[in-house]
């Protein structure tokens, strides 16, 4: 081989070698770009709100006895075809919160499935434990949020209260088209005032089909009982008073 194209052909495997390199770091780039993007895009604000009300909902299951009676109540109502959300009330500390997340579990964890033997899709809120929890314009706007992430549209909260509570029986009637959804929303009381939080009127009187709904409440010191009561018979019932076994 002469030396002229000896020359010839180092700079063109320089060349090639080059080319390879940048093409290389190109699209490795390029891929880093796009996981950093779906990554920002996974872990939103929305997400971790939910992922916070799913680890409160863990930590009350990991004491969890007993309370096999409300707990059963739970299991049908998810299964019948009522659309008045299930009121589960009881005095401070009689055991709601823990109820609603045993419940959460059951739901999240394949013990339940819906009637048409489809896994449930669960939306829970232990209310006034976050910010986006204890007021009612913020709560509707998250879960109104994660409705729409579900039925792959996208969300703007609207201005007025009456839009957004227009938005909220209008998404959880498409994403009822798709699964059985039961939307989990402990401790009513302890939302803001705001908006008439306790009188309910922001839930319409039948739920659209294929969602269901449980709440709780205590008892005294705020309408939300006595504005449920009407709807919620025969599934209301009270919690008794309980000696603790942690
Ligand atoms: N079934 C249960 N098994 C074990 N521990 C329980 C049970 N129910 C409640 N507890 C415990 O009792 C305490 C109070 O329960 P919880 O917070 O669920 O009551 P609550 O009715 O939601 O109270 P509040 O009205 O103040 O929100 C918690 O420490 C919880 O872990
Ligand atoms: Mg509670």
């Amino acid at each position: 081989m002469c030396f002229v194209s000896f020359v010839f052909q180092v700079s063109k495997h320089k060349q090639y070698l080059d080319t390879v390199c940048e093409d290389f770091f190109s699209r490795i780039s390029h891929m880093i770009e796009q996981a950093e993007t779906r990554q920002s895009h996974v872990y939103t604000g929305m997400t971790s709100e939910i992922l916070q009300h799913f680890h409160l909902g863990r930590g009350r299951c990991e004491v969890f006895e007993g309370r096999d009676d409300v707990i059963e109540t739970a299991r049908e109502y998810l299964n019948n075809n009522s659309g008045i959300p299930l009121t589960i009330y009881g005095k401070s500390g009689c055991g709601k919160t823990s109820v609603m997340a045993k419940i959460l579990e059951q739901c999240c964890e394949g013990h339940w499935v819906s009637p048409d033997g489809k896994p449930y899709a669960v939306l829970v809120r232990f209310l006034g434990t976050t910010p986006q929890t204890s007021n009612l314009y913020q709560l509707l706007d998250s879960l109104c949020g994660q409705l729409s992430v579900m039925c792959g549209r996208p969300w703007v909260v609207p201005e007025k209260f009456k839009d957004l509570v227009k938005s909220f029986v209008d998404l959880l009637r498409k994403a009822g088209k798709k699964q059985r959804i039961v939307v989990l929303l402990d401790s009513i009381d302890q939302l803001m005032p705001a908006h008439n939080a306790y009188k309910m009127t922001w839930l319409p009187d039948n739920l659209p089909s294929n969602v269901k709904m449980i709440i709780s409440t205590i008892p005294e010191g705020y309408p939300v009982l006595g504005s449920m009561r009407e709807r919620c018979v025969p599934h209301t019932r009270g919690l008794p008073y309980f000696g603790l076994n942690v």
